[in-house]
């Protein structure tokens, strides 16, 4: 179950390449250097089936044990189809995390899961998978989308449910897995298989159905109408969370009106019934 079928991974993924490791500090990091190097053309998969140095959003460590899926998707910005300008990030953001909820949704169903601005997922407030999305700015930006979902992770008696989390200080930190959920592993070539049909189909959405994306995330939205804290790299904010933007950055309503959260973490929410 923990092992992928690589020849049929290089026959699902392509045209994009396969870079396969039994195990690497970082896929992101690989995939940079590769880049700056130019030695990889996107698009590309870069997998590992162990991860030692996993990085996630703002500076964290991100664990994760062999059972976790760990992959870095490297491709061109999506263009939108009527200036021809690359999208922004923060879309890209969107469309990476419905990518994640759907493939999901075909182990766990639908009802449990949600999407938390901007892009991790969570089962029953539990956070089953982080994604780190690094770009490479030039005329066509080239993304690299680091993926990690826990899925075939034993569950830990302590704190953290399971091993594949951020570290950080945030109060709410629970973590789940598929196996959990379940009671029973998955095939993780199947998910990635499932995770790439997915990220194509809505990376493609970039291109002309933006806001139907922004719908489609909208209604799998955590917290959408809560109160929530967060932790931004200007310091905390807090305030009603009302939705996306254009760009894909959350809208809070606070004290002093509206406004707008282009990076930073959810750390706390309440539903305040209102
Ligand atoms: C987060 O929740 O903070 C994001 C975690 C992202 C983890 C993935 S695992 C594959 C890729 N390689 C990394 O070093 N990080 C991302």
């Amino acid at each position: 179950m923990n092992e992928y079928n690589l020849a049929e991974l290089r026959r699902a993924l392509s045209p994009a390449a396969l870079y396969y490791w039994t195990e690497i500090p970082s896929t992101n990091s690989w995939a940079l250097e590769q880049i700056a190097g130019q030695h990889l053309i996107p698009p590309a998969v870069v997998l590992t089936a162990n991860q030692t140095a996993g990085r996630g959003r703002m500076g964290r460590h991100w664990q994760s044990d062999v059972g976790g899926l760990t992959c870095s998707w490297v491709l061109e910005r999506p263009r939108n189809a009527t200036n021809q300008q690359p999208v922004p990030v923060g879309r890209l953001a969107i469309a990476t995390a419905i990518a994640v909820f759907h493939t999901l949704a075909q182990w766990l169903g639908r009802e449990k899961l949600k999407v938390k601005w901007p892009n991790d997922i969570l089962v029953a407030e539990q956070k089953i998978c982080g994604i780190l999305i690094e770009s490479v700015i030039g005329p066509t930006p080239i993304d690299v989308i680091g993926i990690g979902i826990n899925v075939n992770l034993r569950p830990l008696p302590e704190l953290n449910k399971c091993r594949s989390a951020s570290e950080t200080n945030e109060p709410l930190r629970k973590t789940t897995s598929v196996l959990d959920q379940l009671g029973h592993s998955v095939a993780l070539t199947e998910v990635l298989t499932t995770l790439h049909q997915q990220l194509i189909q809505n990376t493609r959405r970039l291109e002309n159905s933006w806001e139907e994306l922004r719908q489609d995330y909208q209604s799998q939205m955590f917290g959408k109408q809560y109160w929530m804290r967060l932790e931004t790299p200007q310091g905390p904010a807090e305030g009603k969370c009302l939705g996306i933007d254009d760009q894909g950055a959350l809208i809070i309503e606070t004290m002093l009106g509206p406004r707008v959260i282009v990076a930073g973490s959810v750390v706390e929410w309440i539903d305040r019934g209102d």
